[in-house]
C-alpha cells in the first residue's frame, strides 16, 4: 500500500525475500539428493535484471534461448551459460562461439550441427555442447530435439567436426507437478544409452541436463464447470522431485556414466519474484474495471486459469464473487471472478501475488503501456 501511494499503479513488484527463498529452497533441495547438481536458471520465465543477477550471485549459471537472452546472461555477468531452445539463426550460433569460453551450446537437431560444422570450419576455438532429445513421453513438444532412436548417430556425426567438443544430453518436460514423467524419461535413457553407446562415447558424457518445468504448488487454480468455483493446482514439493529423480538416476544411469545433472529451473524460481499491483478505477453493476490488464500478462491467463485477487484497500479474508475485468478492448481481458474483499470501490488497489513466470516476460504494448518495475523492500 505504501509504495501504491508513492507510485500510480500499475506496476510490477519485485519481491526480493521472496525469490532468494525460493533459489535457496530449490537449491537444497536438489543438493541434498544430487550432490552432482549445477543450476541454470531459464531467463524465458522472467527476464528482469535483478532476478538474473540474484541467481548469478548464489553461482548460479543461466539458460538462454536466443541471442537477446545470451546478451541478457552475459550483462547479468554469468560464468556459465546454456544455449537451448530451436530456430537458432547462424548470427546466434556465432554469437555463442564468441563466447564459447562461458557458453555451452544444446544442439536441436541435425540440420542446425551441419551449420554449426560449417561456422566452426578452420576456426581455432573449441566449442563445447550437448544435444537434446524427445522421447515419446513428449507428445506435442516433439517439435525440440531429435528423436531418442537417433542419438547415437547424432554423437557419431558430431564426432566429425574436431573443434566440437559434444559432452551432454538434455531433455525438457514442460508443467511437471509430480516427478513422474522425469522419472521415465531418465529410464528411457539409461536403457537407450546401454544398448547403443559403446563404453568409449560414454566417457565423454559430462553432463545430463534434465531441463525446468518444476511448477510450484497452489498459486493458482483451475476454474470447475458451470461457475461452481475453483480448484487449486497443486504440485509435489521440490525436495520430493529431488528424491524422486535421484533415485532414477541411481537406477537407471549411475552404472552407465559418472557426470554432473544440470537443471534448468525458471517457473518455479520466478513465480514468487514478482506480484502485479493495480488500481480498480470503475465499479459498475456487478463488475470491476482496473488500469491494466493483458497488456502486464501478455495472454489472458485470468480467462483460462484461477488466480486469487486481494483488495489491500478493503481486504477481508473472503472471497467476493465479483469479475474483476482489464481495461483492453477484449471481453477475454479479465483478471478473474473472485476477489478478497470486503467491498469493491473505485481507487481499490488490488494484487494478484505471484505472477513472476511468463507475466512480465510476455507483457505486450497493446493499446497500454508496459508498467513499470518497482521493489518490495
Ligand atoms: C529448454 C527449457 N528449459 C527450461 C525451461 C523452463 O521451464 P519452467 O519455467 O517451466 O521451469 C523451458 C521452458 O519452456 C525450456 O523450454
Amino acid at each position: 500500500m505504501q509504495i501504491a501511494k508513492k507510485n500510480s499503479t500499475p506496476f510490477y513488484l519485485i519481491d526480493h525475500r521472496a525469490l532468494e527463498q525460493g533459489i535457496t529452497r530449490f537449491q537444497t533441495a536438489f543438493r541434498k539428493h544430487l550432490l552432482q547438481s549445477r543450476f541454470f536458471y531459464a531467463i524465458k520465465s522472467n527476464y528482469h535484471a535483478h532476478i538474473l543477477k540474484a541467481v548469478v550471485k548464489h553461482g548460479w549459471g543461466l539458460d538462454a534461448s536466443s541471442g537477446r537472452e545470451l546478451n541478457l546472461a552475459l550483462k547479468a555477468g554469468a560464468k556459465e551459460i546454456l544455449f537451448t531452445g530451436p530456430g537458432k539463426t547462424d548470427d546466434e550460433l556465432r554469437l555463442a562461439l564468441k563466447h564459447a569460453d562461458k557458453v555451452i551450446l544444446n544442439i536441436d537437431n541435425f540440420s542446425e550441427l551441419q551449420r554449426l560444422g560449417k561456422i566452426l570450419k578452420n576456426k581455432k576455438i573449441t566449442l563445447r555442447a550437448g544435444v537434446r532429445f524427445f522421447s515419446k513421453l513428449h507428445e506435442d513438444w516433439s517439435k525440440f530435439g531429435i528423436p531418442l532412436k537417433d542419438l547415437a548417430k547424432f554423437w557419431k556425426a558430431a564426432a566429425k567436426i574436431s573443434n566440437l567438443r559434444l559432452q551432454g544430453i538434455q531433455f525438457h518436460s514442460s508443467k511437471n507437478f509430480t516427478p513422474e514423467r522425469n522419472v521415465k524419461i531418465i529410464a528411457e535413457l539409461g536403457a537407450y544409452l546401454k544398448k547403443h553407446f559403446s563404453a568409449a562415447m560414454l566417457a565423454q558424457i559430462k553432463y545430463i541436463d534434465l531441463g525446468g518445468g518444476y511448477f510450484p504448488d497452489k498459486v493458482e487454480g483451475t476454474y470447475l464447470k458451470k461457475g461452481k468455483g475453483y480448484a487449486p493446482i497443486r504440485s509435489i514439493d521440490p525436495q520430493e522431485f529431488a528424491r524422486n529423480i535421484r533415485a532414477a538416476i541411481k537406477k537407471n544411469l549411475d552404472s552407465l556414466v559418472n557426470c554432473e545433472y544440470y537443471l534448468e529451473p525458471g517457473r518455479i524460481i520466478s513465480t514468487p519474484a514478482m506480484h502485479l499491483v493495480l488500481s480498480i478505477v470503475d465499479v459498475k453493476k456487478g463488475l470491476a474495471i482496473t488500469d491494466g490488464g493483458i497488456n502486464m500478462m501478455g495472454w489472458e491467463f485470468g480467462k483460462e486459469f484461477y488466480l486469487p485477487i486481494f483488495n489491500l484497500s478493503n481486504f477481508s479474508r473472503h472471497e467476493l464473487r465479483f469479475p474483476i475485468y482489464g481495461s483492453l478492448c477484449t471481453p477475454r481481458d479479465i483478471w478473474g471472478h473472485w476477489i478478497h474483499a470486503k467491498k469493491i470501490t473505485s481507487g481499490d488497489v488490488i494484487v494478484i501475488p505471484n505472477q513472476g513466470a511468463y507475466r512480465f516476460a510476455l507483457a505486450q504494448e497493446f493499446i497500454k503501456p508496459i508498467p513499470q518495475v518497482r521493489m518490495l523492500d
